[in-house]
């Protein structure tokens, strides 16, 4: 299922960045393989969301590489990166609070879905969300919320999904429904990088877990391995 031998679809070597002179970033090593899910844990402001932001061609890096199907493509801008197939979901939900259900799919036609597939989509996935078509975003639940998220950023048919704090705000049972879905989505070919400060919730669907502290990824390997090595380091969770 996780295919270890596989080339890396998505791999940071090295990478550096920051924010203006101060580095956050000293050094980052990942590598996701295609059709598996990798946790990146770690506590606050470890650099997690300065990664993903990387990945997504959202913020530059600026030393190591960053490789797209083994290919160098440091500087890519983030409408190049979803071309090539990377599409991300930024911490704190990625829907125009203001935009009906509706309009916040058909916002995501940007690459050239039909709004009718991203809809019978998006309902067929989450039927809440065809109830609630015509309700603005802002007015829906946290959890109904990141269901649209999801939606939006499966229109555009990733082969790489960057997920950043799916956790954040709702409730538990959610947020297991929320990763049953990522789960299913990985079992049918998706390569998820996830970022989770709540490693509970991921840790169960991951292939594989990268902890990262202070701007660098200090250990990568099995859930359980890591989810060990957590419970010394910090209790993520
Ligand atoms: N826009 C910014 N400007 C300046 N510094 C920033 C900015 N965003 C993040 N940082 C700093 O970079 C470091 C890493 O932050 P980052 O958001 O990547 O961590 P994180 O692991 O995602 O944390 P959290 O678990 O709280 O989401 C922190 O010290 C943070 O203060
Ligand atoms: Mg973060």
């Amino acid at each position: 299922m996780t295919g270890t031998e596989a080339e890396p679809l998505l791999e940071l070597a090295g990478v550096r960045a920051g924010y203006g002179a101060i580095e956050v970033l000293h050094g980052v090593d990942l590598a996701l393989r295609p059709g598996s899910l990798l946790a990146l844990l770690g506590p606050n402001g470890g650099g997690k969301s300065t990664t993903m932001r990387v990945c997504a061609g959202l913020h530059p890096a600026t030393g190591g590489e960053l490789r797209l199907a083994g290919r160098k493509v440091n500087g890519i801008s983030a409408q190049d990166a979803a071309k090539l197939g990377v599409c991300s979901i930024p911490e704190g939900r990625g829907v125009f609070p203001n935009l009906t259900v509706r309009e916040n799919l058909w916002a995501a036609t940007g690459t050239g879905a039909r709004l009718a597939d991203l809809e019978e989509k998006a309902y067929g996935r989450f039927p809440i969300l065809g109830k609630r078509r015509d309700q603005l975003a802002g007015s829906m639940s946290g959890g109904e919320q990141q269901m649209l998220a999801l939606s939006r950023a499966l229109g555009t048919d990733p082969a790489v999904l960057l997920l950043d704090e799916l956790s954040m705000g709702l409730a538990p049972m959610i947020v297991t429904r929320m990763y049953d879905t990522v789960a299913g989505l990985v079992e049918e070919g998706l390569s998820v990088l996830v970022a989770e400060q709540f490693a509970r919730a991921v840790l169960p669907i991951a292939d594989t877990a990268a902890l990262m502290l202070n701007g660098r990824v200090v250990a990568t390997g099995a859930p359980a391995e890591i989810e060990g090595r957590m419970a010394g380091d910090y209790l993520g969770g």
